[in-house]
């Protein structure tokens, strides 16, 4: 088995920990008990991780002393709505739960989103504990307490900043996942690598993926970190996690949250913030070469198909909020390991990166 690793997440005035460790699921109750009260807790959940997981959280809460109530509700990020929170709620109200109670987010980013909304929401805010399943929402949602969920009108537009108070990573649930949604974590985890740590970029093509808690440790800390700068998103160093996102959203948007899970959409995205990171901060031809490379590695995506509407992408961008008052601000690297906002970049520099992908 492999050894516990910890990681304490300082986002001033909000601290919590960070579990990673094979076989963990089997005793979330005791994890749970050292850091929480209460009797009663939801556990969370979606109609694919339910059926796996489900009964296993559920023994050990109970064995440990809670009585957590099993709710589940459909997969995919069609859930993620205000509805959807608000028949959580009745469910919750239901079965008893109280101020005093908890929630546990059991599932991928989708969970983790919608029931830290609910926890922030339940009592005006219940403790939320994370238990992320997929690799993405290990090292990147369940980090940070953005919570929230979509509107007709957008993706997250309504949320809260709701910091999680335990989060609990089981590495052996990731058997379970489908190779695609495996290989989006590593977009994210790529980007981190090129926003953060070119150390961690040179050994990620030779990673170990039998023994990955300790890529996930890492990241963890990479992401904490420059949330714990500017948890509410203010300051401009939170922003630099959007590295690839700002192009990456738009061609999740232009193909309708269908063609490219977020991920691989992400993938393209940070092709194209690497392409403008060439042309206006210096970024050698070389790395982001490699940064391409790095990317096919692990099966995502670095060109878009040929008949993709390129204009649906580039057209939504123009009222994109980081474009606010005409000014861009476009995150760029101009080396592997440091990335910074620039407002030199125009959006025909962007309009050329798309058109190259
Ligand atoms: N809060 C944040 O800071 C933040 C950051 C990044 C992404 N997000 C959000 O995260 C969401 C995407 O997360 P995601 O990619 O984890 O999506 P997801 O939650 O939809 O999970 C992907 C799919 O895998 C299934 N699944 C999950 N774990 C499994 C397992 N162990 N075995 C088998 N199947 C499993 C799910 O049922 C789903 O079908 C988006 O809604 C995005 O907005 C939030
Ligand atoms: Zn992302």
């Amino acid at each position: 088995m492999t050894r516990s690793l910890l990681v304490e997440v300082r986002a001033s005035p909000h601290q919590y920990h960070v579990l990673i460790e094979s076989g963990l699921l089997a005793s979330v109750g005791d994890v749970v008990k050292k850091q929480l009260g209460g009797l009663h807790c939801a556990v969370i959940s979606d109609t694919n991780v339910a059926p796996l997981f489900g009964d296993r959280v559920k023994r050990s809460l109970t064995a440990a002393g809670f009585q957590p109530e099993l709710i589940t509700i459909p997969a995919g990020e069609k859930s993620k709505t205000l509805e959807q929170s608000g028949a959580i709620c009745d469910q919750m109200i239901a079965a008893g739960l109280d101020r005093q109670s908890f929630v546990i987010g059991l599932g991928g980013g989708v969970i983790g989103d919608i029931s830290g909304f609910v926890a922030a929401i339940y009592h005006r805010g219940i403790p939320h504990v994370q238990i992320p399943t997929t690799l993405l929402a290990m090292v990147d949602s369940s980090i940070g307490g953005k919570t929230g969920v979509n509107t007709s009108a957008g993706k997250n537009l309504i949320g809260a900043i709701h910091p999680p108070a335990l989060v609990i990573d089981d590495v052996d649930v990731l058997k379970t996942l489908p190779r695609r949604e495996f290989n989006q974590g590593f977009a994210e985890i790529i980007k981190h690598a090129i926003i953060a740590d070119a150390e961690m970029f040179a050994a990620l093509k030779d990673v170990d993926l039998k023994n990955l808690a300790p890529l996930i440790r890492r990241n963890i800390e990479i992401k904490s970190k420059i949330v714990a700068k500017d948890e509410h998103d203010r300051t401009g160093e939170r922003a630099l996690l959007n590295f690839g996102h700002t192009v990456g959203h738009a061609i999740e948007r232009a193909g309708d949250y269908k063609k490219f899970l977020h991920g691989e959409a992400i993938s393209l995205g940070i092709v194209a913030a690497c392409d403008v990171s060439v042309k206006k901060a210096g970024l050698p031809r070389d790395q982001r070469n490699a940064i391409v490379d790095l990317l096919r590695h692990f099966d995502l995506p670095t060109h878009l198909p040929s008949d993709f509407p390129r204009e649906q992408i580039f057209d939504p961008l123009q009222c994109d909020k980081k474009f606010e008052s005409g000014e861009i601000r476009f995150v760029v690297t101009s080396t592997i390991g440091s990335a910074h906002l620039s407002s030199d970049v125009t959006l025909d520099d962007i309009r050329e990166a798309i058109g190259a992908l």
